[in-house]
């Protein structure tokens, strides 16, 4: 049993990457805290991180047999209408991560298209929010 976790543009890089907003843990640090938090129920961590749209599409796509998803779109989350779509056919709960508090950021990053099709967002804690975006997933799978 997995869970997919999908990162998008420029997240492969954390740890240095503008780390005064998105902090110093790495998307391994990520991954390990994430394989940590649902490790007692048997899931195993399914990590994707894209730099394109497409191949992101792609892991949506071939993930439909996983339980539930955390996706960080990553500048996505403004324009990306293909990925839209293949969340929307996406058969879990799936719920949407930003490291950053995107409403104390510029305009351009306060409305995501995808939003409206997760189960909830979680925004400006840093690697904490995959933490607690897994942790909801246990329940909403297990409801
Ligand atoms: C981000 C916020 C986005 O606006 C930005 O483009 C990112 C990272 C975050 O995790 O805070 O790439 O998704």
């Amino acid at each position: 049993t997995e869970l997919l976790l999908l990162n998008g543009p420029n997240l492969g890089i954390l740890g240095r990457r503008e780390t005064e907003v998105y902090g110093t843990d790495t998307l391994a640090d990520i991954e390990q805290m994430v394989e940590k938090e649902i490790a007692d129920v048997g899931w195993q961590v399914r990590s994707v991180q894209r730099e394109s749209e497409g191949e992101l599409i792609t892991a949506v796509q071939d993930g439909y047999d996983t339980v539930g998803a955390i996706v960080n779109p990553g500048a996505l989350m403004i324009a990306g209408w293909s990925l839209r779509d293949a969340l929307a056919n996406y058969p879990k709960p799936w719920i949407e991560v930003h490291l950053s508090n995107v409403w104390a950021r510029e305009r351009f990053r306060h409305e995501s298209v995808l939003a409206p099709l997760a189960s909830g967002l979680i925004a400006g804690l840093g690697a904490t929010g995959y933490v607690l975006a897994a942790r909801a997933l246990r329940s909403l799978v297990a409801d």
